[in-house]
């Protein structure tokens, strides 16, 4: 890929042309040697280069999450877990109280809880990746009592493989062969290729681990699911439609009648890892920057404040459901202007697989094109001051969206939009909701900028910040 030729598409009327005509961009890049080397190009979605396998994985993957279903269960969950984060947040509230705020690095936070949930939903399995970030000599000796039992051996390394994973996409598709073998890159060859197997090894027990309990589950005749409230999970629905169990009967996904070839635990292991890696740092990012926008914008927070309070009222503990979130107008045009100003994923691919036309030029078959959503988001053919941060551009109401908005590149388009958009959206008008409702949050330091990484996506590295409970005047 790094010694071809690559279009870089900067217009989102341009990238619309590619969206809208799927069958000449079925594929994100041309044959790449490197993420054959990774087997990306054989597994999963994202860069898997057999079109009837995607279909049928994105199939599956799909129904999965935008199930109402599930997703009304994910909330549930999500509020769960924020339970659990409370809990934590109060104990360092108390710590802060005798030196005048405890410091917190909000995005390994973040990260923890979201990586609690993905696993949960996706594999029903508990990572307590919270409980046990909170609960290192390290960061709070009051919480290390009672650490609960994780399925991984280390969540925090778990973290740091998917995080690894993600980033290998564009070190093995930019980076010749030959380079790679060079002293200095071997190295992190080798580092990668240790991090990808662990994670592989962590999914592999979990998929032996849920099978088991499936069995138990359809050997037990007595067993009923609807009363146990047992919600299929990603990993259930694939392993009993793949073994014909019985314990998810009513999700139909091979509708196709095309694909009869049973998927192997490393089919399994490749499609999961490359589901969860999209949500694991992507979501948990994206709210780091929207705290860091929010607290250098206060009028901003005092708009999103009053939204959630009148939504809400003041009751700290109300449970909400998704027509709750819907509602709330204000807070997605909080995290749609965060997104447009700081992408998260700041570009995607496609090559096409067809002759095309893109913007009055012809391209042959097998060119490379590079989505620069960054580029686009602020493009002022789209935008009224790009450069402002002011997320009423993204209400119906104003009219500055007048020029914006149909061209805001965040999850991708197409055929291939992101599987994962209601989820994400739901974790964060979630968290925010379930933050600001009840905490302030002060940025440490005001002046630092955003500490982010680049390598696939825009990771938030480090977020300092003080919480303390909100003052209700
Ligand atoms: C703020 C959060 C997120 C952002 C900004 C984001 C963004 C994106 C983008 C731009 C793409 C490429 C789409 C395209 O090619 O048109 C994508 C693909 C993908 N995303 Fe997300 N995503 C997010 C959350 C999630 C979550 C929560 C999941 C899973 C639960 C997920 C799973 C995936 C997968 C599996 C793909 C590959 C789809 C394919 O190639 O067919 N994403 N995402």
């Amino acid at each position: 890929m790094c010694n071809e030729r690559c279009i870089w598409v900067c217009r989102g009327d341009l990238c619309e042309t590619i969206y809208n005509k799927p069958n000449k961009f079925l594929l994100r890049t041309t044959p790449n040697n490197g993420l054959d080397e990774i087997n990306a190009t054989r597994e999963g979605l994202s860069f898997i280069r057999n079109w009837e396998l995607w279909k049928f994985n994105r199939r599956l993957v799909t129904k999965f999450l935008t199930n109402q279903k599930f997703l009304g269960y994910a909330l549930e969950h999500i509020q769960v877990v924020w339970e659990e984060m409370e809990t934590y947040l109060k104990e360092y509230e108390i710590l802060g109280n005798d030196n005048n705020g405890e410091i917190l690095d909000f995005s390994k936070w973040v990260s923890a809880w979201s990586t609690d949930i993905t696993l949960f939903l996706f594999t029903n399995q508990n990572v307590h990746s919270l409980a046990i970030y909170n609960s290192t000599p390290s960061q709070n000796s009051l919480l290390l009592q009672n650490i609960p039992k994780s399925i991984l051996k280390s969540p925090d390394a778990f973290i740091e493989n998917t995080t690894a994973y993600l980033g290998s996409w564009l070190f093995f598709a930019f980076t010749p062969k030959f380079i790679r073998m060079l002293s200095g890159f071997r190295e992190r060859v080798k580092s990668f290729y240790d991090k990808r197997n662990s994670l592989r090894r962590d999914i592999k027990e979990i998929i032996q681990k849920r099978r088991k309990e499936i069995e138990i589950v359809n050997n037990d005749d007595e067993y009923d699911n609807s009363q146990n409230g047992l919600y299929p999970d990603l990993l259930a629905t694939i392993l009993t439609t793949n073994d014909n169990g019985s314990i998810n009967k009513n999700i139909e996904y091979n509708e196709d009648n095309v694909h009869s070839k049973y998927m192997t635990d490393d089919d399994i292991t490749g499609l999961l890892i490359d589901v969860m890696s999209g949500g694991v740092e992507t979501t948990p990012s994206t709210i780091c920057y929207v705290v860091y926008f929010l607290a250098h914008y206060p009028a901003v927070r005092e708009c999103l404040l009053k939204e959630l309070d009148h939504t809400f009222g003041r009751s700290p503990d109300y449970k909400f459901e998704i027509e709750d979130l819907n509602k709330l107008k204000y807070c997605e045009a909080v995290i749609y202007e965060v997104m447009r100003i700081y992408s998260t994923a700041s570009s995607n691919y496609r090559m096409s697989n067809e002759p095309c036309e893109i913007g009055g030029y012809a391209f042959p078959k097998y060119t490379q094109f590079l989505l620069n959503y960054q580029v686009i988001n602020s493009h002022h053919a789209h935008w009224i001051n790009p450069n402002g941060f002011n997320p009423e551009r993204f209400l119906k109401s104003s009219i500055d969206s007048r020029k914006s908005n149909q061209y805001f590149q965040a999850f991708g388009g197409g055929l291939r939009v992101c599987p994962g958009k209601a989820l994400a959206m739901i974790q964060l008008k979630s968290f925010l909701v379930l933050l600001y409702r009840n905490w302030e949050v002060e940025l440490v330091d005001m002046n630092a900028p955003i500490k982010s990484h680049y390598a696939t996506t825009k990771s938030c590295q480090q977020l300092e910040v003080k919480i303390r409970k909100r003052k209700f005047v």
